[in-house]
């Protein structure tokens, strides 16, 4: 009895220890709809096949909300820059905002993120940032209000905004004076609502600043000098992405908050016109995104951080439609150059596998129960 009580035990221990290494960073995509482009309908269809389990939706129509209700993907949503007034001054709003976009769907769609604003800093607004915090409050109370307390409410940062330097990562910090007045003040909020940090991060932007970086460490290419060395803390760091991760948690520390989650609301490689811009073209879009599912879905994390970034959303899954965007704020990196990964009619620009790398498949999970079974009954042989 005692025997097969261990045996137990040790059984359950081994599944949670299997199953807590399944968990891996959630990939998703940003994806604006546009009259030329197909229907949300179509647009889940293509998302499920292509195992695309998250969506950030910029422009939160609830047309589109509703058209994820009752699938898996879960969703971010985005209250454009120009409700920030209003939702700060005034708890209504919020709470409009609230139930026309959440009440209706949740949780059939599975929305689990708010950012309240879009790059909202690079704006140069500091008016617009002393509101912040309070708009935030307002749409965190404005669901608690209504019993939802499972959606994390932040804002989205920019990383080139908000860095003083990344190099190396453990020095750095938020550039002042939005690092005491909005990003510290932002970090216990976060805390206390058990939210997320949502920040865009564009290796390609650090990259086009720093002439001396290695095209192949920005792109996941694990060649014998495509590094970079902490000089603080010895680390080596083998891309771009993880010393920009890197960077932010370590400035969280210095601010006080070392343990927020860190979600990666806009990242990719834009793809233009190479004679204008050399390193924007498709070759190298397809490595930094293969680069980048590969090493999330293996599970490394980060050297700062084991289990790496919570969700990463790659911009985008069409190119915009300037018509469409222009005048939102909707996005970080250039406004001219194409980041899409597919076409209109939704066919891939260029093939990224979204199921690659490490991490376990329900295959290989089948089979290690099945080895399991033939040990334990190996074992329960071995006892008589
Ligand atoms: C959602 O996931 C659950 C559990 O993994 C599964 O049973 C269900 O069929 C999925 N639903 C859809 C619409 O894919
Ligand atoms: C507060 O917001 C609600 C809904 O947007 C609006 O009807 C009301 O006039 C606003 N009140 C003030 C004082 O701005
Ligand atoms: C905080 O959020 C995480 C994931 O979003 C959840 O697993 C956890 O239960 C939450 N904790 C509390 C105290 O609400
Ligand atoms: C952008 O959207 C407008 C309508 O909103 C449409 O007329 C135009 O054809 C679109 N452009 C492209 C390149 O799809
Ligand atoms: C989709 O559009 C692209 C670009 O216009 C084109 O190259 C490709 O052949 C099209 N694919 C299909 C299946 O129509
Ligand atoms: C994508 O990767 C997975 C896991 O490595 C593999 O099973 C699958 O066949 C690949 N799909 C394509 C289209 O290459």
């Amino acid at each position: 009895m005692s025997h097969s009580l261990s045996l137990i035990t040790f059984l359950s221990l081994l599944f949670l220890f299997l199953f807590s290494s399944v968990t891996a960073t959630t990939i998703g995509v940003t994806y604006i709809s546009s009259p030329t482009l197909p229907p949300p309908e179509k647009v889940v269809d293509v998302l499920q096949s292509l195992k695309i389990t998250a969506v950030r939706l910029p422009v939160a129509d609830p047309d589109i909300i509703r058209a994820f209700s009752y699938t898996n993907i879960s969703l971010f949503l985005v209250i454009p820059n120009s409700l920030i007034p209003s939702i700060s001054g005034n708890r209504s709003a919020a709470s409009l905002w609230i139930y026309k976009h959440v009440i209706p769907f949740y949780p059939r769609a599975q929305i689990t993120a708010i950012s309240v604003g879009n790059n909202v800093l690079a704006e140069g607004d500091v008016t617009t940032a002393d509101l912040l915090l309070l708009a935030i409050r307002n749409v965190h109370r404005s669901l608690v209000d209504v019993g939802i307390r499972q959606i994390t409410v932040s804002t989205t940062f920019s990383f080139v905004n908000i860095m003083t330097t990344s190099f190396p990562p453990s020095s750095a910090e938020f550039q002042e004076p939005a690092g005491k007045f909005v990003i510290k003040p932002l970090l216990q909020l976060l805390t206390e609502t058990n939210s997320s940090f949502f920040v865009n991060l564009y290796p390609y932007s650090v990259y086009k600043l720093r002439p001396e970086i290695p095209i192949g460490f920005a792109l996941f290419q694990e060649l014998a000098y495509n590094f970079r060395d902490d000089t603080v803390t010895g680390v080596r760091y083998r891309n771009l992405f993880d010393l920009m991760v890197d960077a932010v948690i370590a400035a969280m520390a210095v601010a006080g908050h070392e343990n927020i989650p860190v979600v990666v609301a806009e990242t990719g490689w834009p793809c233009f016109d190479p004679s204008t811009e050399a390193e924007a073209r498709g070759v190298y879009a397809k490595m930094y995104l293969q680069g980048l599912v590969n090493h999330l879905r293996s599970g490394k994390g980060t050297p700062l951080r084991k289990e790496g970034v919570a969700d990463v959303y790659i911009y985008e899954l069409f190119d915009a439609n300037e018509s469409v965007t222009k005048n939102q704020a909707l996005r970080s990196g250039g406004t001219w150059q194409n980041w899409g990964v597919l076409f209109p009619n939704m066919s891939m620009k260029f093939q990224i596998n979204f199921s690659n790398g490490g991490s376990i498949s329900p295959a290989a999970v089948y089979d290690i129960v099945f080895c399991f079974l033939l040990l334990v009954i190996g074992y329960s042989n071995y006892l008589r």
